[in-house]
């Protein structure tokens, strides 16, 4: 009998109970599956989300893994009690509503969508966009979304460039890496979209002097984390209309608090992190097959390396 503990959040219980019960039954696996536990020694796996309910892992002496419902590991990375593997989520579900979202917000500004969806003086004034093979589109980490939000935009004749830590090879994709890779990649970005890890390495990875790199009247999307942008900088490139326009789904502190310059920035989109949220079926599948691979003694998918944050 595996145990597994559900340490993500009475609100999420109620909504991953039924698909996890789903998948772990269709995987053969006999299981209890709880939200608490009166004797933490006794469980196997722990799925979590940050929450404030569990942040010591000590008392899991036996737990085989942590199975995050989140992709991003930046608030449990660090966490030093915790010596079991950690897997972090990547689902189909995920991964398709982040490139619909990407997709989206490239496509509303490469057309100027703006100038017509909001038109309080009804002028009439036709603008022809250049074809998507003309408009160069920057995607900074080429990871499970990264990578699938290069394709689609690439899918869609853009001309995408693709800067990750190590260096890749993806069909269409324009591939570059490391400091120089970075310059060539931020001085060509017309859109730049940013969906790196936070990580020691990637914070305040946009700061001024990389946005001074970017092509007058770039664009920023930012679905990744909010920490990656140095705000102050990217306010005050806004301000020199040095950067056109950022749409922003990820914050330093979240929710945006009700003053924050982000909110009343006329060049500015906010959205209260939603870009892609992990959707429960197919996310309930990724786990139970990790259970069933970590009581198969298969190796666990989507592993972090905890040396390198992500
Ligand atoms: N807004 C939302 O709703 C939402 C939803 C899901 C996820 N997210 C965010 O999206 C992030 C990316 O998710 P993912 O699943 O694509 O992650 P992933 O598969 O771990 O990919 C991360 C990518 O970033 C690259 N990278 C990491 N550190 C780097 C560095 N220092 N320099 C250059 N490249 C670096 C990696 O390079 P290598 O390929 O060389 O390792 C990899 O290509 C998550 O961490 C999370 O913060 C946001």
């Amino acid at each position: 009998m595996t145990t597994i503990l559900f340490a993500a959040g009475s609100e999420r219980w109620t909504e991953y109970e039924g698909p996890l019960r789903n998948a772990l039954d269709a995987l053969g696996l006999e299981y209890t599956l709880s939200p608490e536990t009166d004797d933490p020694a006794q469980v196997d796996y722990i799925i979590y989300a940050p929450n404030p309910s569990l942040t010591d892992f000590t008392p899991y002496t036996n737990a085989k893994a942590v199975l995050s419902l989140w992709a991003g590991v930046e608030r449990i990375v660090g966490n030093e009690t915790l010596t079991m593997p950690l897997a972090r989520m990547v689902n189909d579900g995920m991964t398709e509503g982040m490139v619909e979202w990407v997709v989206a917000n490239v496509l509303r500004h490469h057309l100027g969508l703006d100038r017509y969806v909001l038109n309080p003086t009804r002028e009439w004034a036709p603008r022809v966009p250049p074809l998507a093979r003309d408009r160069k589109v920057a995607v900074l980490g080429l990871g499970a979304l990264g990578q699938a939000c290069a394709q689609g935009l690439a899918g869609l004749n853009f001309d995408v460039i693709g800067w990750s830590r190590s260096q890749k090879d993806i069909a269409g994709i324009t591939c570059l890496s490391g400091d120089d890779g970075l310059v060539q990649t931020l001085s060509q970005a017309e859109i730049l979209v940013l969906l790196l890890p936070l990580t020691a390495d990637t914070e305040n990875l946009l700061n001024a002097q990389r946005l001074a790199q970017m092509p007058k009247g770039a664009v920023v999307i930012n679905p990744g984390r909010g920490p990656l942008i140095d705000d102050d900088a990217l306010l005050a490139a806004l301000d020199s209309g040095h950067i056109s326009h950022a749409t922003l789904d990820v914050f330093r502190k979240e929710p945006l608090p009700a003053d924050h310059p982000y909110w009343t920035h006329p060049n500015v989109t906010v959205t209260p992190h939603i870009a892609s949220d992990s959707r429960t079926d197919s996310a309930a599948q990724v786990i139970a097959e990790n259970i069933w691979r970590g009581e198969a003694g298969e190796p666990l998918l989507h592993l972090v390396d905890r040396g390198a944050g992500y």
